[in-house]
Order: C-alpha cells, then sequence, then structure tokens
C-alpha cells in the first residue's frame, strides 16, 4: 500500500495526444494553423465564413452551388424560439455573456425535435443550427441587456454581416463586414484546446450536440481561455495612450506579471493569425478617428519581446488575442462580447468536431474518453478508513 502513496500528479494532459482528427492541425514550431489541409493565413482574406462552415463540416471547400446551398441553410435557421428572447428578457442585464449563450445553447436543443435522433444528417442539421442561431441568441442579448428590443437577422445579409446589423441596428459597411468575416474565420478552428477537447468529450458518451457546444461553451469562459482577449482590452484600457507603453512593459515585466496577449502553450513563433489581425486593427482604428489601440499594441509587442527576451534570455510570440481586442474595440464592440464573439465562431469547429467524434472521421473509430487519476487521499496507509458514525466523529 506504501508503493500507491505517489505524489500528486497535475499534467494537464500536455502532451498525451488523445485521439486522430482529419479537422486541423497546429504546427507550433512553425506557426502553421492548418484547417483540413489548408492553412489558414491562405484561406484568411480569400475565403469567406460559410466557407468555412462548409470547410469544416462537409470536409471540403464548396463550389459555388454548394456555397450558395450553405448559406441558405444557415439563414434559413438563423431565427431563434420566441420563448428563448422571452426567457433572455427574465435574465438580470448583469449576467456574463457567456453564460447567457451557455444557457441558450441548452436551451435551443428543448426546441429542436432532432435531439432524439442520433443519426448524422440529423447532428449535421442541429450543427448548422448552432453556427446559424448562436449570433441571434448574442445580438439579442446586448439588445436586451441594454433595454432595447432585438432585431431580426436580415436574410438578404451574410453571416458577418448580419451579426453586426443584429448588434447595432444599422447596416455596416462592406470594409467593417469584411474585417469581421475574417476574425470568424481565424477563430473558426484550433484543434484539441480546451473547449474542443470538452466538445468531445461530451459528445463521446453520445449526449447530443448542443449538449457538447453548451459544455465548450463552459471551458472557452476561463479566462485562461477564450477570455484573453477581454484581458488584453482591459490592458489597453488601462495604459491608456502610446506614451505609457513602455514604462507599463518595464513595469509589468519588473513584477513578474505576464503582458496579456504574448505566449502561447503551442506556439513558439508569432501566432500567424496575430499578422493578419494587426493590419485590420490599425485600419479599423483610422476608420474609428482613434489609432491609440493599435498604436500601443504595436509598441507593447517590439518593447515587450525585447524586454522579455533581455529578462529571460528567450523569445516571446504575440498570439490571436493580441490585436483582435483593439480591433474590436475600434469597431464598437462592447468588451465582455468578445469571448462571446470567439464562441460563435469556434462553435464552427466544435461541431465539426463532435461529427467526426461521433461519425468516426478519422480511424479508428473513436471511443468514450476515461482517463485515469492517481489517487492520493485516504487508504493510502495499511488499510481502508473505518467509518465512524456522525454522533462520534
Ligand atoms: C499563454 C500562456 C499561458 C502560455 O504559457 P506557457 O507557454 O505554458 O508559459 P508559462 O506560463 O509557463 O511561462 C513561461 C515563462 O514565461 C513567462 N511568460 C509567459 N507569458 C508571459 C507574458 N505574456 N508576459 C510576460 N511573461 C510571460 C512566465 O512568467 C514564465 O516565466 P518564469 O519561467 O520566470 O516563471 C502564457 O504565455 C500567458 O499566460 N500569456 C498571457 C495570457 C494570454 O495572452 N493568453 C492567451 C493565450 S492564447
Amino acid at each position: 500500500m506504501e508503493d500507491d502513496c505517489k505524489p500528486a500528479l497535475n499534467t494537464g494532459l500536455r502532451g498525451v495526444t488523445v485521439a486522430s482528427t482529419k479537422v486541423s492541425d497546429v504546427i507550433g514550431d512553425l506557426g502553421k494553423l492548418i484547417y483540413r489541409g489548408y492553412l489558414v493565413s491562405d484561406l484568411a482574406n480569400k475565403a469567406s465564413f460559410e466557407e468555412i462552415v462548409h470547410l469544416l463540416l462537409f470536409e471540403k471547400l464548396p463550389s459555388h452551388s454548394e456555397l450558395d446551398d450553405m448559406k441558405a441553410r444557415l439563414v434559413a435557421e438563423r431565427d431563434i424560439p420566441p420563448a428563448i428572447i422571452d426567457a433572455l428578457k427574465t435574465r438580470p442585464a448583469d449576467a456574463l455573456p457567456m453564460d447567457i449563450l451557455q444557457a441558450a445553447a441548452a436551451m435551443l436543443a428543448n426546441h429542436d425535435k432532432d435531439v432524439n435522433d442520433p443519426s448524422h444528417d440529423s447532428v449535421m442539421r442541429m450543427a448548422i443550427r448552432l453556427i446559424a442561431k448562436l449570433p441571434t441568441v448574442l445580438a439579442a442579448w446586448e439588445r436586451i441587456r441594454n433595454g432595447k428590443a432585438p432585431i431580426a437577422p436580415d436574410p438578404e445579409l451574410d453571416h458577418a454581416a448580419n451579426f453586426l446589423y443584429m448588434l447595432f441596428g444599422e447596416r455596416p459597411t462592406p470594409e467593417l463586414v469584411h474585417f469581421f468575416d475574417v476574425t470568424l474565420l481565424l477563430h473558426a478552428e484550433h484543434s484539441f484546446n480546451a473547449s474542443t477537447f470538452a466538445a468531445r468529450e461530451v459528445a463521446s458518451t453520445r449526449a447530443h450536440i448542443y449538449a457538447a457546444v453548451s459544455a465548450a461553451i463552459g471551458s472557452l469562459s476561463g479566462e485562461l481561455h477564450g477570455g484573453a482577449n477581454v484581458r488584453v482590452m482591459r490592458m489597453l484600457l488601462e495604459i491608456g495612450s502610446p506614451e505609457n507603453a513602455e514604462t507599463y512593459v518595464e513595469q509589468i515585466l519588473s513584477e513578474g506579471k505576464k503582458i496579456m496577449g504574448l505566449g502561447h502553450a503551442v506556439y513558439k513563433t508569432d501566432d500567424p493569425r496575430a499578422h493578419i489581425l494587426a493590419p485590420m486593427s490599425k485600419r479599423a482604428g483610422e476608420l474609428a478617428g482613434d489609432t491609440r489601440w493599435y498604436e500601443i499594441s504595436r509598441i507593447l509587442e517590439e518593447k515587450g519581446k525585447k524586454a522579455f527576451k533581455e529578462r529571460k534570455g528567450t523569445d516571446i510570440f504575440v498570439n490571436v488575442d493580441f490585436y483582435s481586442a483593439s480591433l474590436y474595440y475600434s469597431m464598437g464592440i462592447p468588451v465582455d462580447l468578445y469571448s462571446p464573439l470567439f464562441a460563435i465562431a469556434r462553435v464552427a469547429g466544435w461541431t465539426a468536431h463532435v461529427l467526426e467524434e461521433q461519425f468516426a472521421g478519422a480511424a479508428p473509430k473513436p471511443m468514450l474518453y476515461r482517463p485515469e487519476s492517481r489517487y492520493i487521499g485516504e487508504y493510502c496507509g495499511p488499510a481502508e478508513c473505518s467509518f465512524v458514525p456522525i454522533e462520534k466523529r
């Protein structure tokens, strides 16, 4: 028994390969992100989010007619049940938007007869519904919490444009639509991160896809995952102006704290998505008549990387959250919606993984996740504990 008393473990599954996937890959050393064989840096600015949804769910880039069909299916599924709008109206205005989104994902299952049909076609239909409806939920919540009436989706508008329209109540400019469409594409998928693993783990029990996506949203809500973009923006607001950026770097590093938006668990180069977002952040700042947030970010990147190298002797790199924060801010999007924006994009990847998990797109067929743990509590001694009646404890 003594030998079983081993030190506590906390591996976070780092370095453990738990499944095969054809959905995506992150090659951290080379700074490459691949969606079904395509470099994301090639897809961005060329493909639309709807094309990426097709690529992730149907495993190929669409033809013109397939894309038209994909768009039509998403448009047809955008409305959310009035009962969900009514439920949103009962929530306190200061509820966390990620909690709203997570609850809504679960509630949507109540209104979908397909939850009782585990066939591939049924799960695909539900996947498309989730991708179509979560933006409507989020935009509706933003308006309801501000005392405004939700805006119905506009079938004339594509996915990105429609979301901005439902959020702001006016048709966005083509340039802003393009920026937002690219952010959706860049956040759509990222291999076995925490939230995707959560979705796959739930799907492996054969729970329905709403349960899997709801769990994934909960996972993404944590500040070590989808919450980092919010922390980047709060840091930029705290710094306030470009003149303060260099001093901030020195102060933060000398206190042993972290500069938000730098560093990544997998990338050992700049995150390829950050290079696509940086010029958009600059341009969005110009359009808003205030490039301060981009400028602060640029100085933080330069000085932060240099100071980190001087102190630690190793390099540090920008991640996806570094420039998305200032981009969203210049677009006028409320800061606490940044993580939900991540979710309405990543739902494309989560649902692709659920389909793969349940229908074995990759061989061998996936199985129920059931890791082992190392028990280090009582019973490590010579014998198990004997039960003590409550009055004698
Ligand atoms: C993302 C992150 C968790 C990756 O972590 P990691 O690669 O496992 O690296 P660690 O957290 O173990 O840090 C290694 C060292 O670099 C330092 N470091 C890591 N990221 C840093 C940052 N952004 N700013 C300053 N120092 C940083 C750590 O303090 C640590 O120093 P130490 O060895 O003296 O203790 C980490 O870089 C981080 O917290 N970044 C800021 C938050 C963020 O942007 N998150 C979004 C990720 S997409």
